[in-house]
Parts: structure tokens; sequence; C-alpha cells
């Protein structure tokens, strides 16, 4: 048959909180030929807990892989080009299995859950003049963290605490579980992670967007809300509730660059909640035709607190808050409400990271799947006073993953020497408010926000 010739193909397994991807571009030009998705279950056990199962999620990957190929080799393209594939991954989401029956022991433990409050708690007493802000590790202590994760697995989970006294136990974050099972599991697989979590989805939107300069910023769209500013060779320590980490390590001996992050928990899976929760959209895309239709929230402010509040706060016992209520307000209002407290959220975060370096951004490169929503890019840019620009190729996650593996493999063209990378953008979003209003409606969120804190103490 014709095949197509198009030279080296890289790959990337994009195992999200809510979905799994298996996308493939052409290494030379970066042009996405095909990809498949497929949505992950959570489930509630109970309040405030979050789970998922490692399974599910493994068998999610094998999936995505088939379709993808079965989609290229339709296309006529020969899928033995493939010549790296990175995995890039919902960071913080705890397992723990059996490196002899290759067993998941629990179910994963994803990032957003809530049931490690109160040893949180017991570790900020802890602490000299209870500060939850940790200088060593650039960490606040929350609820957020694997590592408090994995010691409620060894003390609650029968199962766990015995793997672990006769050393069978393995732990890792969702990168570390996949690349184990997909590199031979019991029979030798390799049990590793890098020094972000693998490119962890973050760190791997911030290389897909190219932010290899320090002073540059991306911010991802996801389950939750993620600003990454790229601060250079030595980390820089946050005034004002964001983390430091490391952004990316492209190779052996390459020195690691840092980032600030400001996280926010809640974004996509606020519209998740008015789905399966509230029904009052059937799909995610309603959301938007929902929250055009009145055009304002009617000064109506929700607060989607659901798992505390991440940056930069750090409120483990903050919980949501609808408020402004009056007989007037219908589901439209609360739709256009849910959408800008995402925005309001990014606000907050961005306002620490101004505060923190004394430089405030010109404007804001976004990503991940809620930028396909033009009304909340418009609010976003409204709501910052700043533009809002959206790159062509909206899968920077998977891209950036999908480079990295490949420069490591020799074969994509993408040079990771910022000196030749040049920007690509496609659409930019204005603001289109006066700032003063903008500030009167951010000064209301924080309001909002001030009702939400502290509800369970
Ligand atoms: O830290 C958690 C983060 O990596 C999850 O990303 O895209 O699944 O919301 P996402």
């Amino acid at each position: 048959s014709n095949r197509i010739m198009l030279g080296p193909l890289v790959a990337a397994i994009d195992q999200g909180t809510s979905s799994t991807r298996f996308l493939v571009f052409n290494a030379k030009t970066a042009e996405l030929l095909s990809h498949h998705q497929v949505e992950i279950k959570q489930s509630f056990p109970k309040e405030g807990w979050v789970e998922e199962d490692p399974k599910e999620i493994l068998q999610s990957v094998y999936e995505c892989m088939d379709r993808t190929c079965e989609k290229l080799t339709q296309l006529n393209i020969d899928i033995s080009n493939i010549k790296a594939i990175g995995v890039t991954n919902q960071r913080e989401t705890t397992l723990v299995w059996d490196k002899e029956t290759g067993e998941p022991l629990y179910n994963a433990i994803v990032w957003l859950d809530l049931r490690t409050q109160s040893t949180v708690e017991r570790l900020i007493n802890k602490t000299p003049g209870k500060n939850k802000n940790h200088l060593k590790t650039g960490l606040p202590i929350s609820t957020y963290f694997s590592a408090v994760k994995l010691r409620w697995l060894m003390d609650n989970v029968e199962k766990v605490h015995e793997a672990v006294l006769s050393h069978r136990a393995m732990f890792g974050t969702v990168d570390s579980w996949l690349i184990w099972c997909l590199t031979g599991g019991k029979k030798g697989g390799v049990h590793c992670t890098d020094v972000t979590n693998c490119l962890g989805d973050q760190s791997a939107a911030l290389v897909g967007q190219m932010c290899f300069k320090d002073g540059q910023a991306k911010n991802t769209y996801g389950t939750g809300c993620f600003l990454l500013k790229n601060v250079g060779t030595k980390p820089v320590m946050s005034d004002h509730g964001l983390l430091t980490t490391v952004a990316y390590k492209l190779g052996r001996d390459k020195p690691a660059c840092y980032a600030l992050e400001g996280s926010v928990a809640i974004a996509g899976a606020v519209v998740r909640w008015l789905k399966d929760n509230l029904g009052i959209i059937q799909t995610s895309t309603e959301l938007e035709k929902l929250a055009a239709d009145v055009g304002t929230s009617y000064g109506c402010y929700f607060v989607p607190a659901f798992s505390g509040l991440y940056a930069p706060y750090w409120e483990p016992s903050a919980r949501g808050i609808i408020c402004g209520l009056t007989q007037f307000t219908n589901r439209s209002h609360l739709a256009f409400a849910a959408l800008e407290a995402v925005c309001f959220q990014t606000r907050e975060i961005l306002d620490a990271m101004n505060q923190d370096s004394g430089i405030h951004l010109s404007q804001l490169q976004v990503d991940g799947g809620m930028t396909s929503n033009r009304l909340l890019m418009q609010l976003q840019a409204d709501i910052l006073c700043i533009p809002v620009v959206k790159p062509s190729m909206p899968e920077t996650t998977a891209l950036g993953a999908a480079m990295a593996a490949g420069a490591a493999e020799g074969v994509s063209v993408w040079s990771l020497n910022p000196e030749d990378l040049t920007e690509v953008t496609s659409e930019k979003f204005e603001p289109q408010i006066n700032p003063e209003e903008s500030e009167l409606r951010y000064a209301r969120w924080k309001k909002a926000v001030q009702r939400a804190m502290n509800w369970e103490t």
C-alpha cells in the first residue's frame, strides 16, 4: 500500500486526572498526526476522598495507544516510525503495588484527596511558629503532596503495611507505575521517575510552550490550574504562597531549571461537578453557551474550594461556597460564576508571582483543555487586565513530553537550545473591560474567599 513517508515520529502518554491520552507527532515539524483520549473514573468513597483505579489507568493507556495506532495505520502512516514515547502525568497521585505479583495494593490516592488533613495539621503544629511553609523543600505542608498519602497507606492499609515489612512494596507516582508496567512489570520492570515526577504534566506544558527563558510563564487549565514561571538554574523561594519546584532537567549533563508554581486545585473539575453533581449541563461544552446566554454572574460568586484552597492560601479547612444569590439568580449565572472562579484563582496566583518577583508579566501564555472555551479566555484577559495568548496547538503538555523524549533519543529536530526556538502563538485575547470594573469584581471575589476560609475549624 501507499505508506506515507514522514520520517521519525515521537509520541506521548499524557495521563491526567480526568483523562488519558496518547498522541503522536511528526518529530521534524511537531505536527499532531493522531491521538486518542479516554476518560478516567474517579471514586469518592468518603467525603473529601478521591481515588482512581491503577489498573483502569493502565488499561486506558493501552486502549489509547491501540486506537491511535489503528488511526495512524488507516492514514497509511507506518507506526514503526515511532522512535520515542514520553510519559507525562498527573503529579502527586500516589500508588503502592506489589513487585512480585504486580498487583496494586490500594487505589491510587489522587492529589486532590483530603484524607490526610489531620496528619497535615499535626505536622504544622509541630513546626516552630506553626509555620506551614517548609523552607527545605520549597513546598508547604499540605494534603496535596505524596509523602502524607504514603504515610496514610502504610498506617491504614494492612496489605501495604505487610508488603513494606516483606520488602515487596513499590511506591510511585503515576509515571513510575506506568513505566514499571510498560517495561515488563513483575518480570523486571524499570522503577524510576525524574526530578519533576518524570516530565510531570505541568513541567511538560512549560517545555511544550517553550518557556525556556528565565521569567517566561504558562498557565494550564486542566482538572486544576497550574501557573509555572521559569526562574532559571537557582531555586527562588516565595514569600507569597507559591511553590518552589524543579521545572525540568533535560539531559544527564544539563543543569536543573527551577520554577515558581501557583497551584489551583479546582478548574476543569468545577465543570465536571456542575455536570455530574448538579446536572445543570449534559456535556462540558454546554457550559460556555449557558454562561454566554447571560454574560454576567449577576453578583453571584462561586468559590470551588472542594479540596480546601491551594495557592496562595494553603488552607485545607476551606470549603466551597456560592454567595451573592438573589431570586433572580439562575443556572446561567452560576455557570458564569464558575468560569469566573477559574479566572479569579488565576489572578490570585499571578498577583503572588508578580509580588514575589517585582516584575509584572505583560501577557499570559495559556494551554489545556479549558482553553477551547473562548468565553473563559476573554474573561481571563478581562480579570487579569493583560492579554492572554493561546498557542495554535493546544496539546502542549503532550508536545513537551514527546519533544523531550525525542531529544533524548536524538530523533527530534527540536533542539532544546533556547536560542533556536521561536515562540509559536495563535490567538490573543485582549482585555475588554476597564480596570476599575475588573478590580471591583476581584475585590468581591476576595470577600467570598474569606467566607470560604476556615469553614471546618
Ligand atoms: O499536580 C497535579 C497536576 O499535575 C494535575 O494536572 O492536568 O490533571 O489537572 P491535571
